[in-house]
């Protein structure tokens, strides 16, 4: 079908808690070459903070956006332990994750934290990207949606004005995350449409049409095909995938080939 795509796609690459700087350099280098054609997608590599300043620094001429996995709300100050968007910006980080699962359920953010997270990166002009999803037990309970609806209202009542642009969503199902399950293509455009429809309620249908929502959960080479095809997804949030510059290369230039528009 000939529809015509208004939101450019994005393959991003999680590297969690994975690669010394050593390592993220040699995946840069590898990187770079094997992805130049890929044209029309938009690629960000969110790196643990300590190679985040060199994948930035290894990467600032090119268009590839570094992210950050996390930050916190304030600018400064006795935060222990604490990087924030202003420190994240210092070092030519344009992007960040918020609310990653493992966030949530490690760590215990809550949805108030993650909402203030957001609107803080979004006010500092940096793009966050917020992960929602529910469990294997809230699916089977049929509680799926409550629990993503709910983590997308709370994020959005805290920003104020502001473009779809500015704001990526992840839908990453728990249980998909790190387990080889995938979402089926059709469960992942189901969740994905109904947090469109929802933004649509709260933000109104232009906002809601210029927001990118990513799945996320054991995306491999063999099953981005089916699950960028589908309609509103616009890319991949990649953990395992992602850590091999090879596979992940191979990602991005699978994304550019299925959102030709
Ligand atoms: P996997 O791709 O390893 O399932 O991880 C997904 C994820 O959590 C990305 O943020």
């Amino acid at each position: 079908m000939a529809e015509q795509r208004v939101r450019r796609p994005m393959m991003a690459a999680n590297w969690k808690m994975n690669k010394l700087v050593r390592e993220a350099q040699e995946y840069v280098s590898q990187l770079l070459p094997r992805i130049e054609n890929a044209e029309g997608v938009d690629v960000a590599i969110f790196a643990p903070f300590t190679s985040l300043v060199e994948v930035a620094r290894m990467i600032r001429d090119t268009p590839v956006v570094a992210g950050a996995q996390n930050l916190y709300y304030e600018d400064s100050g006795a935060f222990t332990g604490e990087v924030s968007a202003l420190m994240l910006q210092d070092i030519g980080a344009g992007a960040v994750l918020v609310g990653h699962s493992e966030r949530r359920e490690i760590f215990g953010e809550s949805d108030e934290l993650v909402a203030r997270k957001t609107a803080r990166a979004v006010e500092a002009g940096m793009l966050p990207v917020v992960c929602v999803g529910e469990t294997q037990e809230e699916r089977d309970a049929g509680e799926m949606w409550e629990k993503c609806s709910r983590q997308v209202q709370r994020v959005i009542e805290e920003l104020g004005e502001l473009n779809g642009e500015s704001i990526v969503f992840a839908y990453e199902p728990i249980w998909a995350i790190g387990t080889g399950a995938t979402a089926s293509p059709e469960d992942a455009q189901d969740a994905i449409g109904q947090i469109r429809g929802l933004l649509g309620e709260l933000r109104g249908e232009e906002f809601a049409e210029g927001v990118r929502i990513l799945y996320g959960g054991s995306i491999k080479p063999g099953n981005v095909g089916e699950i960028m095809a589908q309609t509103d997804v616009d890319g991949g949030l990649v953990g395992g995938a992602s850590l091999e510059a090879n596979t992940f290369a191979e990602l991005v230039n699978g994304a550019a080939n299925h959102k030709d528009s």
